[in-house]
């Protein structure tokens, strides 16, 4: 793709249906999570990510950034094959574009630029930033979580072409989770282009999540999350996660997959009070000593796991980029066709003039 420069551009933006679950109160999600159940998928990533979060600190110091940076660069020539015939590229969880920008070079047949991310701003910046270099190119803008874009896609018949995520964001879910991922993405998708941080060494893992910017990250969180759980439950300013009755924790898991789990451990019994649905519905619950949140967790799949999930998954991983020691690595998993009818995504796909279509706002900008 060549770079021009220009004055306006047209980006769409798509408000991803946001699951029911967190339409549950607050203590049916609190005791899930106390249950066990604690993927939190739709709670934890707006909680985590947004414009007053603190996940950019994180993003800078983490050496995977460096890594995958890397491995664009000393793998250039090899990326561009794979994206040769990449006319759509999506990617899950851009942040602040650092790597999109990157990537973008190495595309040249690109017609639509998509993003799906909880940050607004950050996607308002990245496509600010896109425009001004690529001013033909459509961009998309899905808010929303990760969980909420395939079924998106496919009721609204879209084709989400080559599929991207770097960063370790888009598998960072239990095996069962990206399982469903995956096979929600293969009929469509042409392939999935993952950044992985496979670093099991618990030492260093360990060491790359007790870190000033880490411990930012997590605190901004749990404010978020406080304020999150209160508006669901009508409460203002109660601190349930915030108050002093926990203890954070950084735990190590190895089974079933390798993570890294932030926990708030209860130093106290707690009682608190929530409202459930219907008017006057009060529950008690009893958070007793010693229990267990988690909060925050990094999966680290290293290659092999990639591996047994992309089988599982009906995928065959391609190709690998691999740029140190420190287990950054960049998969190309393409999804087996035996059973589908592949069919091959242009923009026209995209009805760009028919905004009642794909239920989207289309707004002008001007840089
Ligand atoms: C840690 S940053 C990674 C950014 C970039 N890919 C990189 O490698 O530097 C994670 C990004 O994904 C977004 N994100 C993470 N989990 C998400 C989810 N489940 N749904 C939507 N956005 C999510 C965050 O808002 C943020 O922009």
């Amino acid at each position: 793709m060549s770079s021009q420069s220009t004055e306006q551009s047209q980006v769409k933006w798509v408000m991803l249906p946001r699951p029911k679950r967190l339409k549950g109160t607050f203590a049916s999600i609190v005791l899930q999570n106390i249950q066990g159940h604690d993927d939190w998928h739709t709670l934890k990533a707006p909680a985590f990510y947004g414009p007053k979060n603190e996940w950019k600190g994180v993003s800078e110091e983490s050496p995977q950034t460096s890594d995958e940076l890397r491995i664009i660069s000393l793998n250039s020539q090899e990326i561009e094959c794979e994206l040769e015939d990449c006319s759509v590229l999506t990617e899950f969880g851009p942040g602040d574009g650092t790597k999109t920008m990157e990537i973008l070079k190495l595309v040249k047949n690109i017609k639509l630029y998509r993003m799906v991310d909880e940050d607004e701003s950050a996607m308002w910046k990245l496509a600010a930033r896109i425009t001004k270099l690529y001013p033909r190119l459509y961009i998309e803008c899905w808010q929303g979580p990760f969980e909420s874009a395939p079924s998106y896609a496919t009721n609204n018949r879209l084709h989400l072409g080559h599929a991207l995520s770097l960063g370790s964001t888009l598998f960072n879910n239990s095996p069962e989770v990206n399982n469903k991922l995956m096979r929600d993405l293969a009929p469509i998708t042409n392939k999935i282009i993952i950044g992985q941080d496979g670093n099991t060494d618990e030492h260093s893992v360990r060491s790359s999540y007790t870190t000033p910017a880490f411990h930012n990250f997590i605190e901004k969180g749990r404010d978020r999350l406080d304020e999150m759980l209160n508006s669901i439950d009508r409460n203002l300013g109660r601190q349930v996660l915030k108050n002093e009755g926990w203890q954070s924790n950084v735990r190590i898991v190895h089974e079933p997959a390798f993570h890294v789990v932030w926990q708030l451990v209860a130093t106290k019994a707690m009682d608190f009070i929530f409202h459930e649905d219907s008017p006057g519905e009060q529950k008690r619950v009893r958070i007793k000593k010693n229990t267990e949140l988690n909060i925050f967790k990094a999966y680290k799949y290293n290659q092999q796991s990639i591996d047994v999930m992309a089988a599982q998954a009906g995928y065959d991983r391609s190709a690998t980029y691999v740029a140190s020691k420190t287990g950054s690595c960049l998969h190309i998993l393409v999804p087996l066709r035996d059973d589908m009818v592949t069919r091959v995504t242009t923009v026209e796909d995209i009805d760009v003039q028919d905004p009642r279509r794909l239920k989207i706002e289309t707004l002008h900008l001007s840089f």
